[in-house]
């Protein structure tokens, strides 16, 4: 295996910019997992499905073109909410499996974020961060990028989406939102996207370190 970041952590976190920066940084390709539970959740509504029936959902997740997860409805507020109803289905989840391992397999490397990354689809990954900051400043930050899609949500319909898609993610039966025990745990609470990158980029730095001399 080649240099894997795996980054779990709650909705609004960080994570995925914090991926992408990551990337650009060290010439890695990023996939963004949650894009995946999003596009399944928005076919199965296109489809007049029932988000909540495992079946129905487990057969969209097997027909999701990976090649095809950019689409602007994957990120909006009702995407994020339709993701994390699929999402417990552990039926979705292993339709979904090899294709994250296969992704996390590329030489010579890549990152991963998402919600079990670390625990369950590379638990063999040598770097894992677990990146969280309180409800409040998830929700500021969301707020601000969902105000810019023109979407007019208040600030506390947004913290109610997190507060109860947290609830759900850690809740769950099938690979919940927990820590790995040996990720490192990076609170961005206090910290703009610049900081949160710098403190970021100095975890992983030193798992190379370790990784490149083992
Ligand atoms: O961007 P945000 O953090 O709001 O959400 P996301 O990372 O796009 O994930 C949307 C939903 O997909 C989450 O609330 C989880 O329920 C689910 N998800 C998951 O179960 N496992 C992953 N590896 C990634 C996302």
């Amino acid at each position: 295996m080649g240099f894997v970041i795996a980054i779990d952590g709650p909705a609004a976190s960080g994570k995925g910019s914090m991926a992408v920066r990551l990337g650009k940084a060290l010439c890695l390709p990023v996939l963004d997992t949650g894009l995946l539970y999003r596009a399944v959740g928005v076919a199965v509504e296109q489809a007049g499905g029932d988000l909540d029936d495992e079946t129905q959902s487990a057969a969209a997740a097997a027909r999701l073109d990976l090649d095809d997860l950019e689409s602007e409805a994957f990120r909006t507020r009702g995407a994020g909410e339709a993701a994390s109803r699929v999402a417990v289905h552990p039926a979705v989840r292993a339709a979904l499996l090899d294709a994250q391992r296969r992704f996390a397999a590329r030489e010579p490397g890549a990152i991963l974020d998402g919600r079990d990354i670390g625990t369950v689809i590379v638990p063999e990954a040598p770097c894992k961060l677990f990146v969280t900051a309180t409800p409040e400043t998830r929700a500021r930050r969301r707020h601000l990028q969902l105000r810019a899609q023109n979407d007019p949500v208040t600030f506390e319909a947004i913290l109610d989406d997190i507060r109860r898609r947290d609830t759900r993610d850690a809740d769950r039966a099938a690979a919940p939102l927990r820590r790995a025990e040996d990720a490192a745990l990076l609170d961005t609470t206090d910290l703009d996207i610049d900081a949160a990158f710098d403190a970021a980029l100095r975890i992983v730095e030193a798992s190379r370190g370790r990784w490149e001399t083992s």
